[in-house]
């Protein structure tokens, strides 16, 4: 979604813009400005399409200051063209600002300053508008008040990011709902919307908290609260280099990506055992939990909120904390959750799943259960990230930082991760023996080498993309853990290759889906071996009989049976545990995915509509 970044006290500050905003690209966007302060004007260039465009016109019209803030924009108001592009100048020429999020209340506000001229479409706009009249009717000039008087009038969600010509060192930032963080390394201040635009310039950072706002100088920064009273951002050092974002020989970071999960799995599985105090059987722990034991032994009912691929790993979740905890669990699309009554109390446990920790549909959903004094555990990529600061326990999945919008090591990982919750909820109530646990995560640290196995299939799977690259409707069916599976094989396809395709529970088939079935038809089954495998069996014949070609991911115990029915197998070697499969059998739809997607010209790692972070709702 949306990227911002802010600079000052560089002698070439629009240089470092451009470089960060690059850094930012990942997120998905569809226009890109830049605005500079030099204390004689503020000016502005910004264009529609790719940072190519906006390159392009630097080169045609250098812009030199030591102070500026750049943008890339994801359209929600107004189409994406050159006049709706970030940043937007008040009238007077004596404000700028960029913006991510929804000012909800922007009409009115718009309506409030009578008959002022907008020159956007957007909802943005009216916060440049609002704090030049603010600063206006300041005896002294002073960004930082002028801000916190247009934030206390703002609905909606926000990480605003303005400039203003009679202050030319000074940046002001402000936070609701929508990530900002700021940083001061040598002389330079910055902010801006993900630490991936300022790791080459430092690692010690502060998240903004909602409700705060700072002034950023070349000296340093400093975060007040909408009274102006001194506040403290959250504090932290990124755990990983700029090396980890790049893309380090690979053709695209989805493929990077997807080669990383041994590694990834390995680590979000590293170092979960601790052993008790006084000695004892070590025992499963959280990162950070700000829950007693007690509390979730209380717990009645589960709930698992997240969005997209993430909740895609909620699936297996259900599966392993059902099996292991005995807790019931229901497993919800986070936007949905609030808009309902859902029955939470104090014995509910919510677990919301996201990479990024940003996205606003799970963040909102989860506080929702919070308001009803529901206990939240978070299970995020991102450390510091908004989901994982409120959230009263955290289990962080170390995938390193994920890049492509497609996420891929992302939920491998966000699986290994609720296979830890379930172990671990079935430690705390009792349900498991500590040996057991143990047991069981000493399988689970065989994963990583079968993966690597599951890799050397790249060439078997590309070999199929070959083929089938111009299918026009792929179906994907599965069963118990093979379900959420092939309904990621089916959103992998669909976002990066933009075919049609459609995921079902292998046995629904039969009550409706399977008259689509025609002579040709692609049909992607999950069949490896296990307690579901003679039903798919079936259900692979249903569709056979019809006409359809089958690709069926199966695994050593079952390939044989296979081979008799599928017109193509990929076999996986056998996972440590039944649960763990999905993490081994989702590698091939992966490739699938991005060998269609590359086959077919397609930009795989910032697919058209979509972004990596979804900060609107
Ligand atoms: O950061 P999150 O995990 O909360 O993101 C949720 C979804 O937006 C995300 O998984 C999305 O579906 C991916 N693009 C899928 O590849």
């Amino acid at each position: 979604m949306c990227g911002i970044i802010g600079i000052t006290g560089r002698e070439d500050a629009v240089e470092g813009i451009i470089r960060g905003l690059t850094r930012l690209e990942y997120r998905g966007y569809d226009s890109a400005g830049v605005v500079t302060n030099n204390g004689r004007d503020l000016r502005t260039i910004k264009r529609a399409g790719k940072l190519e465009v906006l390159r392009r016109a630097l080169d045609e019209q250098p812009l030199a200051a030591s102070t500026g803030i750049g943008h890339t924009r994801w359209a929600t108001h107004g189409e994406p063209n050159d006049r709706n592009a970030h940043p937007h100048v008040d009238p007077s020429g004596r404000v700028a600002v960029v913006h991510n999020g929804i000012i909800e209340n922007y009409q009115l506000l718009k309506a409030g300053l009578g008959d002022a001229r907008f020159a956007s479409d957007t909802d943005s706009e009216v916060a440049a508008h609002l704090a030049a009249r603010e600063l206006a009717a300041l005896d002294e000039p002073d960004l930082l008040t002028a801000v916190r008087r247009v934030v206390s009038q703002l609905e909606g969600a926000y990480s605003l990011c303005f400039v203003a010509l009679d202050e030319p060192d000074t940046i002001v930032v402000a936070k609701h709902e929508a990530p900002l963080i700021v940083a001061h390394a040598d002389g330079v201040g910055y902010c801006a919307s993900d630490v991936a635009a300022l790791i080459e310039h430092t690692r010690q950072v502060a998240a903004l908290l909602d409700g705060q706002i700072a002034r950023i100088t070349p000296e340093g920064f400093e975060v007040v609260d909408v009274d102006g009273a001194p506040v403290e951002p959250h504090r932290y050092t990124v755990d990983w280099d700029l090396d980890a974002a790049e893309k380090q020989g690979y053709d695209h970071f989805m493929l990077k990506e997807i080669h990383e999960q041994p590694q990834a799995v390995a680590d979000t599985l590293l170092d979960r055992l601790n052993a008790p105090p006084g000695g004892g059987v070590p025992r499963l722990h959280l990162d950070e939990l700000r829950l007693d034991e007690g509390e979730l032994r209380r717990i009645d009912k589960v709930f698992i909120l997240a969005c997209g691929t993430s909740l895609h790993a909620g699936m297996v979740g259900k599966l392993a904390i059902e099996h292991w905890a005995g807790i019931p669990v229901d497993v919800e699309v986070a936007s949905e959750f609030r808009y309902r009554d859902p029955i939470v109390d104090p014995h509910t446990l919510v677990i919301a799943i996201s990479q990024s920790g940003e996205t606003i549909d799970t963040i909102a959903a989860a506080s929702h259960a919070r308001d009803q004094r529901a206990p939240v555990i978070s299970l995020v990529n991102v450390v510091g990230s908004t989901l994982a600061r409120q959230a009263d326990g955290v289990l962080y999945t170390h995938a390193g930082p994920e890049v492509a919008v497609a996420s891929t090591k992302a939920f491998t990982t966000q699986i290994v991760g609720c296979l830890l919750l379930g172990l671990y909820l079935a430690q705390v109530r009792g349900r498991m023996y500590a040996t057991e646990v143990s047991d069981i995560l000493a399988r689970l640290g065989q994963v990583p080498a079968a993966l690597e196995q599951v890799l050397d299939l790249d060439g078997e799977v590309r070999e199929l993309a070959e083929r089938y690259h111009d299918s026009p409707y792929t179906m994907f069916i599965g069963r118990h853990a093979g379900l959420p599976i092939a309904m990621e094989g089916a959103l992998k396809l669909k976002e990066i290759s933009y075919l049609h395709a459609e995921a079902f529970p292998a046995g629904e088939m039969k009550h409706g889906p399977i008259a689509l079935i025609e002579p040709g038809s692609l049909v992607v089954a999950l069949a490896p071996a296990g307690h579901v495998f003679t039903k798919m069996v079936s259900n692979i014949q249903e569709v056979k009989a019809r006409g359809a070609a089958v690709l069926a991911i199966g695994s050593q115990g079952s390939v044989v049976a296979l081979k008799e029915h599928a017109d193509h197998v990929l076999t996986l070697p056998e996972p440590p545990h039944e649960l763990a499969g999905p993490v081994l059998s989702v590698v091939p739809l992966q490739l699938f995915s991005y060998h269609v997607a590359t086959r077919r010209g397609e930009d795989v790692d910032q697919p058209r509509n979509l972004a990596k972070t979804v900060t609107v709702e």
